[in-house]
C-alpha cells in the first residue's frame, strides 16, 4: 500500500480508472488510525457519532462543539487517508454564511480537508459557497438521515419514476456546484448506476448497489460494535461486541476470584528497600499522627 497521502484530485481518477473508492467513519484517535493503516480511503467523522458514540437517539442532536472534539481526535489517527466531516444539521441549513462559517471551523479547529453535507434543493447555495470558499465539499443524497422525519422515516429511497428523476437531477446540480463526490443513501442500485454513469466525480454508495464508485459503512454497524438490528446494507466483518463482551465478563470474574492480578502484572521492589521500609511502618516505630 502507498503511504502518499491521498488528495482531492485522486477521487475522481480512481472514478476513471475504475479503482473502487474505501470510506468509513471514525470518531476517535484509534478507530481513525486502523482506518488508516488498513488502507481505507477516507477517514470521516460523520455526524452519526451522535448515536453511535454519544448515545443520542439519531443525528439530529449533535452540534459543531461536539463534531469538532470527535474529528480533531480521528484527524491525529490519520495520515495516509482523506480526512473529511460531516457538518451537523443546523451548521449550514440557515445561511450560506453560517455554512461557510461553520466548515471553516472544520478546516481550523479540526483539520478536515473536506466537508460533507446533506440535501439538495435550497442546499445547492451552501454547498457553491463553501466550494466557493476554497473548501472541497462532499453532497449527500438519497435517505439524509439529518431530514430523515421529512423523508417520512429511514426508508430507501428514488423508488418511484418521479423521484429517482429527482435525485437524479439533484446529483447534477450538486456536480454543478462543484461537489467533489457525492453519497448516494439507500438508493436502488439501478438507479445509483445510472445517477453514477451521468456523473464525472464519484458516488460512494452505503445501500446504493455495487456499481457506486466507492462504498462507506459506518464504523460500529461494520465492525459489529452495534448489536441492534441493522438496516439491509449493512455488511457485519467482525463481531467486536461479542468480543469485549467476554473480554468484560472474564475481567470481572477474575477480579472477584483473585486470579487476576497475578505476580506478573505486579512492580517490584529492592529487598534492600523493602526491608528498611518494612523496619520503618513496623508496628510501634511511628504510628498515627506521626506520618502527617
Ligand atoms: O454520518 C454518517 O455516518 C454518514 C454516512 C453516509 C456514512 O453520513
Amino acid at each position: 500500500m502507498s503511504t502518499i497521502p491521498m488528495a482531492i484530485t485522486d477521487f475522481a481518477e480512481m472514478k476513471a480508472r475504475g479503482d473502487k473508492i474505501v470510506m468509513v467513519t471514525a470518531y476517535d484517535y484509534p478507530s481513525a488510525r486502523l482506518a488508516d493503516a488498513a488502507g481505507v480511503d477516507i477517514v470521516f467523522t460523520g455526524d452519526s457519532a451522535a448515536n453511535n458514540v454519544l448515545g443520542y437517539p439519531d443525528t439530529t442532536p449533535i452540534s459543531m462543539d461536539e463534531m469538532v472534539m470527535l474529528a480533531r481526535a480521528a484527524r491525529r489517527g490519520t495520515q495516509r487517508a482523506f480526512f473529511m466531516v460531516d457538518l451537523p444539521l443546523g451548521a449550514f441549513q440557515v445561511s450560506d454564511e453560517d455554512a461557510v462559517r461553520n466548515a471553516m471551523r472544520l478546516v481550523k479547529e479540526a483539520g478536515a480537508q473536506a466537508v460533507k453535507i446533506e440535501g439538495a434543493g435550497p442546499m445547492l447555495s451552501r454547498a457553491r459557497a463553501i466550494v466557493n470558499s476554497g473548501i472541497p465539499v462532499m453532497g449527500h443524497i438519497g435517505l439524509t438521515p439529518q431530514t430523515a422525519t421529512a423523508l417520512g422515516g429511514y426508508k430507501a429511497q428514488g423508488r418511484t419514476a418521479a423521484k429517482a428523476r429527482q435525485l437524479y437531477a439533484d446529483a447534477l446540480a450538486l456536480q454543478a456546484a462543484g461537489c467533489f463526490a457525492i453519497v448516494l443513501e439507500a438508493v436502488p442500485g439501478r438507479i445509483a448506476d445510472t445517477i453514477t454513469a451521468a456523473l464525472r466525480i464519484p458516488t460512494i454508495g452505503i445501500g446504493a448497489g455495487a456499481g457506486c464508485d466507492g462504498q462507506v459503512l459506518v464504523w460500529h454497524d461494520l465492525l459489529g460494535i452495534n448489536e441492534h438490528e441493522m438496516q439491509r446494507f449493512v455488511k457485519q466483518y467482525a463481531h467486536v461486541a461479542a468480543e469485549i463482551r467476554s473480554g468484560l465478563e472474564t475481567f470481572v470474574a477474575e477480579v472477584r476470584s483473585g486470579a487476576f492480578p497475578t505476580g506478573e502484572h505486579e512492580y517490584k521492589i529492592p529487598a534492600e528497600e523493602l526491608r528498611l521500609f518494612e523496619a520503618e511502618v513496623a508496628p510501634g516505630v511511628l504510628a498515627g499522627d506521626d506520618w502527617l
